[in-house]
């Protein structure tokens, strides 16, 4: 290679990586893989390594600091880790180790790499007190707002050094994630791409209402600062760890030498399937102080540790065939349909192609020999073309010619990547109907699948109200109607007209209001117009912070800055509007029915709940309590009356034991309500 096609090269990885790097980091959109940017890096550094004279500034790989956050430093640096795939590359790290500790029995701490996001909690004289991303390294963004919200951090330590910087790793675990994507799809949302980049998007949310909802977990494995110093090993430190109850793994065999490092490495290969957090390697750590400190470090990296990585799993397969998928809402995309491979332990028939421009990007093709991934549990991805196998008479993907054969017009708005529908399609206007009949809404006995798409291809039905507007002889014309069956379906509908008004408003598909939302939303609103006329000041107050920053704060629970826009959103559509009006038309119970059990003494009490109660969940709590009418807060003041308490509550409880609230168990709130 001529040195100018090297250094042509150099800056074509530059860009490549700052790119790869900022939809990684900051817009929490993978498009490669962590296997493929790592060998970006690695080439990166092969080369850049010849051409010392030509290194170019720092390309701050890493760096997650984002705008809107205030900034703090780290006592102690947080550093990375130095990675590698290759088995050769672990030895000659323990080598390389032996030989400036002087001795072979070096002990190493080996973890599974958690793949989320990077923390240091700092705790002074024992109080919780802020936590950190690890930023560049050594200023990161204080996301404390949002791991307060992880229940499972202690707040007060016994017996804690002064100052104490706690690295960890905060992350959703597996079921977490796959929880959230599923309501992403009923929702007609798009989904998540995985775990770790819905785990960055979290702590970094500024919407605490929407932070809520989804459950961040952490793990401690590090140490950063720590004055006075009180710890000699890293295995020490850990069992400190879990004595204070942070969460932490608990096994932390301690390998003596290399070889059985290597072991531990290999087994947790084995393992990490079946861990519940998303992992993609091995941390092999010198387990004391001491030894560390001799070791020492670069500016990037400590010599006393590596990370050791697992390939993701990946199979070839043909890719048959580019369908389209449409979305509830209208969101179009685009699904490779391939030849069935077992990848990961499951058999892959489908895989996510993300967009138009990811197809454009990668040049995929129908009948192109693929390269698939299945990393944690992320939904399987095309990652690249096989080029050698692609056929001779293959075309280039037109997607905008795809989507005119399929008779799908659609546009793409503002910088969205995704191409939406400019009218619902039969395939959109059957899920609504669907949707809106189901046991989650308006529960219609006798309107399923197959009703609902006759009703749609007979065009007796278009916005799903229109089923309420049918007369028996509209009906008996559906295949399979009788005398009978009309009647049942008849009945149903009626049965729907009183149902509650939650199952009302969860049927209009908005999109983002889920059952639960729908449910907030009836209780705060009361009625279907006060809805559909709220302000934006009626769903979310604004504050403006002293530096000019704007923070929102909930005024429905479950009702954050995502929520609102879409609510308002929806409402502006003429169309929408016409739904709701024909709603009422059709004699739909629109309004909260009022509370018929209302308990004396409770008229307007306010209460907290916290923690788990032994039968009641907290919906069912709420709703008890509401019945009654009372009122259910979500912090505790001078104003709150009660404060519910079950298992594990936690700050709430002591903050209302601070200011003198009666405290409640589940027994008690049962009594005071005449439950
Ligand atoms: S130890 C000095 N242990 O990996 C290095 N890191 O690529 C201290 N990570 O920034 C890190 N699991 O976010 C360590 N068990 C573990 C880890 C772990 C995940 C992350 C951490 C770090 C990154 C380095």
């Amino acid at each position: 290679m001529s040195k100018e096609t090297d250094l042509e090269e150099i800056q074509h990885l530059r860009r490549l990586i700052a790119r790869y790097e900022d939809l990684y980091r900051r817009k929490n959109a993978p498009e490669i893989s962590d296997f493929e940017f790592d060998e970006l890096v690695t080439r990166l550094g092969k080369l850049e390594g010849k051409y010392q004279e030509h290194a170019g500034p720092e390309l701050g790989i890493g760096d997650d600091r984002s705008e809107g956050f205030q900034q703090r430093d780290h006592r102690e640096p947080m550093l990375s880790l130095d990675n590698t795939y290759d088995e050769g590359d672990f030895r000659a790290f323990g080598e390389r180790l032996q030989k400036a500790l002087g001795t072979n029995d070096v002990d190493f701490v080996v973890e599974p790499k958690v793949d989320g996001v990077a923390l240091s909690i700092t705790y002074e004289k024992g109080r919780f007190v802020r936590a950190v991303t690890r930023g560049n390294g050594n200023r990161g963004d204080d996301v404390t707002h949002n791991i307060a919200l992880i229940q499972s951090l202690p707040r007060e330590l016994t017996d804690a050094p002064d100052l104490l910087e706690i690295r960890g790793e905060v992350y959703m675990e597996l079921a977490e994630f796959q929880r959230l994507n599923a309501e992403r799809e009923a929702e007609g949302e798009a989904l998540y791409a995985n775990p770790r980049n819905l785990a960055a998007g979290t702590v970094k949310l500024l919407d605490q209402v929407e932070a809520r909802k989804r459950r961040l977990s952490v793990i401690c494995y590090g140490l950063g600062a720590c004055e006075p110093q009180a710890f000699a090993s890293l295995s020490d430190f850990k069992r400190r760890l879990k004595d204070w109850g942070f969460p932490t793994r608990n096994d932390i065999p301690v390998q003596r030498g290399i070889e059985a490092a290597w072991k531990a490495v290999q087994q947790l290969d084995l393992l990490r399937r079946d861990l519940p957090f998303p992992t993609d390697g091995a941390v092999v750590k010198v387990d004391r102080l001491a030894e560390q400190q001799k070791a020492g470090r670069t500016s990037k990296f400590p010599h006393w540790a590596v990370a050791f990585k697992f390939p993701p799993d990946q199979a070839e397969t043909i890719l048959r065939a580019i369908s389209m998928q449409v979305g509830r809402t209208g969101a179009i995309t685009p699904v490779a349909e391939l030849d069935p491979v077992l990848l990961a332990g499951s058999t892959v028939a489908r895989a996510t192609l993300h967009n138009a421009d990811e197809i454009a990007r990668k040049d995929i093709r129908e009948g192109d020999t693929v390269r698939i991934q299945k990393a944690g549990e992320i939904i399987p991805q095309v990652l690249s073309v096989v080029l050698a196998k692609r056929p001779a008479d293959s075309q280039p993907f037109n997607f905008e010619a795809r989507l005119k054969e399929l008779g799908l017009d659609a546009v793409r708005v503002g910088d969205e990547a995704a191409y939406k529908l400019r009218a619902p399609s039969r395939d959109m206007k059957i899920r609504r109907l669907v949707h809106f009949a189901c046991k989650q809404c308006l529960d219609i006995d006798g309107l399923g699948d197959a009703v609902a798409e006759q009703l749609i291809d007979s065009k007796l039905v278009d916005a799903p109200v229109d089923a309420f507007k049918l007369n028996r002889g509209e009906w008996m014309m559906l295949d399979g109607f009788k005398e009978k069956s009309v009647d049942n379906i008849i009945a149903g509908l009626e049965q729907a007209k009183q149902r509650e008004l939650w199952r009302a408003i969860h049927a209009l598909g908005i999109p983002n209001v889920g059952m639960q939302t729908a449910k907030d939303l009836a209780r705060h609103f009361k009625a279907m117009d006060a809805l559909e006329a709220a302000k934006p000041s009626d769903l979310l107050h604004t504050k403006v912070g002293k530096k000019g920053g704007v923070s929102y704060e909930s005024v429905i629970s479950g009702v954050g800055v995502e929520v609102s826009e879409s609510i308002l959103s929806f409402f502006s559509d003429p169309n929408h509007r016409d739904w709701v009006q024909a709603m009422r038309a059709a004699g739909l119970n629109l309004v909260e029915a009022a509370s018929t059990t209302a308990v004396t003494g409770i008229a307007d009490k306010t209460f907290v709940l916290t923690g788990t109660l032994p039968s009641l969940g907290r919906d069912e709590a709420r709703d008890l309590i509401e019945k009654a009418g009372g009122k259910v807060s979500g912090s505790v003041s001078k104003k709150t009356d009660y404060v519910v308490a079950g298992e594990e509550a936690g700050s709430k409880l002591t903050k209302a034991q601070e200011l003198g609230v009666t405290i409640l168990d589940e027994a008690g709130l049962r009594a005071i309500l005449g439950n």
